[in-house]
């Protein structure tokens, strides 16, 4: 385990003119670790093409050797510097660019193995948030993984990297709450037909409509004997260490005043719930992605909370609630 032997700095921003910018820059330059905030969750920031700073991700976080890290760019002209990217994508990574979206592509020479855990392809985002585009404007590429320790929930707001990575990174930038809550949707662009290895914002409905000319996109299951294409997908994720169910909504109220914290969605409390004391409400269902936007704080609560155990209500599994579900589950699978 870490040692907590790190100043950390946190710097609030609420403005592009805040010369801390310029400040956590500097920082990635010299080879330390910021954290900073996306348009999905926060992530852990070090210069891509330095191997020393990235290694001190891994060794931070306790992320698994082989699992390779998200290089972040400034801006879609950023891409050709670090992946090789074929002309029939072209049209398609611009539309989606900047965005909630990451792509798979063959990696050229600049990145270090380091970054993609040995793999001859690389993840490439441009977030959309300003903030993180402002650092790889100044800094270059970056690499960055989820701002948690291993294993725990994104985190989706500064106080949630505060918990897991204070004393650990020179410095957090706070930004207030990221706009959608969960990761990027990873979308593989070196097979013959485009494979999405992770649900996100940008839904497989979506993808299938941007890539028509394509027959639509793959979504990717890995079988139980091979080693899966995104190598984050065979580890324990998001869980709580407290248990937690997934529900169906109409057998919820099973747990109405009970010892267990009850995860769930206003329509699901108002209609089974309304005089239950143990109830934590995620989000809307009218308004699906304000549950994207508040499920990683929610599954943090479950250990904070004085009850020992936690319930959360089963959803639908199409559109944005699809990709929901599938940190719900490995939220509450017990591998
Ligand atoms: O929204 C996001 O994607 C956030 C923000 C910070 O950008 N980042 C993020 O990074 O979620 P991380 O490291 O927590 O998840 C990255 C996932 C892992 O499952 C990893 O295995 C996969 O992306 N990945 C990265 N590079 C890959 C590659 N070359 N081929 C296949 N999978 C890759
Ligand atoms: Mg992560």
């Amino acid at each position: 385990m870490n040692e907590n032997t790190t100043k950390t700095k946190v710097i609030k921003i609420s403005d592009l003119y805040n010369d801390d910018i310029q400040y956590a820059c500097d920082i990635l330059k010299n080879g330390g670790l910021v954290a900073f905030p996306t348009e999905t969750v926060y992530g852990l920031g070090a210069c891509a093409l330095n191997p020393a700073a990235v290694k001190k991700i891994f060794e931070v976080k306790g992320r698994p050797q082989d699992n390779p890290l998200i290089v972040h760019l400034a801006s879609f002209n950023q891409v050709n510097e670090v992946a090789y990217v074929e002309e029939k994508h072209l049209n398609i990574i611009k539309r989606l660019t900047p965005g909630p979206v990451t792509f798979v592509l063959k990696k050229k020479g600049i990145i270090p193995p380091e970054v993609t855990a040995g793999l001859d392809t690389v993840g490439v985002r441009v977030p959309a948030h300003p903030i993180a585009q402002r650092l790889a404007q100044c800094a270059g590429p970056i690499a960055a993984p989820s701002a948690n320790l291993s294993g725990k929930p994104s985190p989706t707001d500064a106080k949630s990297v505060i918990e897991d990575l204070f004393g650990l990174v020179e410095c957090i930038i706070d930004a207030g709450e990221s706009a959608f809550g969960i990761e990027s949707t990873i979308i593989d662009l070196t097979k013959e037909r485009p494979l999405v290895l992770r649900p996100g914002p940008v839904t497989i409905e979506e993808l299938n409509e941007i890539f028509k000319e394509f027959g639509g996109v793959e979504f990717y299951i890995p079988k139980s004997d091979e080693k899966p294409l995104a190598p984050g997908m065979k580890y324990r994720h998001y869980a709580p260490e407290k248990s937690l169910k997934m529900v169906e909504p109409e057998k919820i109220q099973e747990y109405a005043n009970k010892d267990v914290l009850i995860l769930c969605t206003l329509e699901t409390c108002e209609k089974y719930l309304r005089n239950a004391n143990n109830v934590h409400i995620i989000g809307e269902y009218a308004k699906p992605y304000t549950i994207a936007q508040n499920l990683y704080k929610s599954l943090r609560l479950v250990d904070k909370s004085p009850y020992p155990e936690a319930v959360i209500e089963k959803l639908p599994e199409e559109g944005i609630f699809f990709s929901i579900m599938n940190r719900i589950k490995k939220a509450a699978s017990k591998s």
